[in-house]
């Protein structure tokens, strides 16, 4: 922990942008927490905590020190099933006011993150949230100048960029390995979830949900989006889920968004709840690509979904077949979001995984949603650093 390294040995290791902001933050930690393990709260104990917790248990420097849910019960449940032996609580005012903790990591519906993420960072938390951060990119700008104002962290999922893929695609982009870049595709759907009402209402859908993961990786690979243009639709108007039986369909459940990069490179992302794909969420067999990208010297396309990829086809000769390469997944998987961030603040590194491009990316779900309702093209004004994988 920070407490265990001296400012100079932190500012060697950490020469990068931010350090003085995390250096500050973790200096903060340090004071608040002289134990050798960032103290974690998870809040929402629905489906996805079945990947995080036990990602987040397998780190030595994490400890998960309290569960909640507003239905108590599940965080009840998940605490026995996983052998956490945490406190666990009702609500986020409780836990917020029970055991000390260090970062929240946030698992709930979508529609609550920002107002939970805000409360966290009021009370001197870090955050990790899943996607998104927030409801709106204004929402999600001020969280961010909030943590930074507070000497605090907060992350957005997806951690796509942090996939030894992603990386050897950056690096074969960046190194002019496709030539002059013009266009790129991504697409990821399923027949959506069936478990819960709010993936289908206001502020969820298909964008939010799968889109996101496109997104993260077509800005990430080709630079933030200048502009985009959307058009998204309702294609199922009802759905039976289980918490809320019949329900009607007010977010999009299918979605085609048009960006433009730097240098007037142009992707595309298709998603959607009505996609038939009988690997569904279950991407280790996937033999198909999820994400292409075309230069005037080459092409590569990922095989599987970014979040789970099981390589990449390299197509840069003429008279050559293509390659299949980078299919050694590493240590990598789609969960490990917030033990990597808690990991780097324990050990007082940047990691790769970067709020801005959240942020970004919320950015690029709202201006679609606009330029599906003005039938306009929509400009963008936020940034991150890139590239992030030179
Ligand atoms: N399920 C997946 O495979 C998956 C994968 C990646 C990301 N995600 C993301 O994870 C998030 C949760 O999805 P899920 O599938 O686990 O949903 P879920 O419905 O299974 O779980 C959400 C849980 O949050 C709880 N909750 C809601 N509001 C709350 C509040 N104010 N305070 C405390 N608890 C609250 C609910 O009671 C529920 O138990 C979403 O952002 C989703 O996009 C899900």
């Amino acid at each position: 922990m920070s407490n265990t390294i001296s400012r100079q040995k932190f500012l060697q290791y950490t020469a990068a942008a931010g350090a003085a902001a995390l250096l500050s933050s973790l200096e903060s930690l340090a004071f608040e927490t002289p134990q050798k393990k960032l103290r974690v709260a998870l809040i929402g104990c629905g489906s996805v905590s079945n990947r995080y917790i036990p990602h987040l248990q397998s780190s030595s420097l994490i400890e998960l020190v309290s569960l909640c849910d507003i239905k108590h019960d599940r965080a009840v449940n998940q605490n026995k099933q996983y052998n956490v032996n945490a406190k666990t609580y009702p609500n986020i005012d409780a836990m917020l006011a029970g055991v000390p903790f260090d970062m929240m990591v946030t698992t709930t519906d979508m529609q609550v993150h920002g107002a939970l993420n805000k409360k966290a960072l009021l009370a001197g938390k870090h955050v990790w949230s899943e996607k998104p951060m927030a409801n709106t990119y204004a929402e999600g700008k001020a969280l961010y100048d909030l943590a930074k104002s507070k000497k605090l962290r907060i992350w957005g999922a997806p951690a796509v960029v942090n996939s030894p893929q992603f990386e050897y695609m950056s690096k074969a982009i960046q190194e002019g390995k496709l030539g002059k870049l013009a266009s790129a595709h991504g697409q990821y759907g399923h027949t959506g979830p069936t478990w819960s009402a709010f993936f289908y209402e206001k502020l969820g859908g298909s964008m939010p949900d799968l889109g996101v993961y496109n997104m993260a990786t077509l800005t990430g690979l080709l630079g933030p989006a200048k502009s985009v243009m959307a058009m998204l639709s309702i294609v199922k108007p009802e759905r039976t889920v289980d918490d809320k039986g019949k329900i009607k369909v007010e977010a999009e459940d299918n979605a085609h968004i048009l960006m433009e990069h730097p240098n007037n490179v142009l992707s595309h992302v298709m998603c959607g709840f009505n996609f038939f794909d009988p690997h569904g969420h279950e991407a280790g067999n996937q033999t198909l690509h999820s994400i292409q990208i075309y230069g005037d010297a080459g092409n590569m396309r990922l095989i599987g979904y970014d979040w789970e990829t099981n390589g990449v086809i390299m197509d840069t000769s003429w008279d050559k077949p293509p390659q299949l390469v980078a299919t050694d997944k590493g240590t990598y998987v789609w969960q490990e979001g917030a033990t990597v961030v808690g990991e780097a603040m324990m050990k007082g590194i940047e990691p790769r995984i970067n709020a801005e491009h959240a942020l970004h990316v919320l950015e690029v779900i709202e201006a679609a949603r606009k330029s599906q309702e003005t039938g306009s093209r929509i400009k963008l004004k936020s940034k991150f650093p890139w590239p992030i994988v030179k």
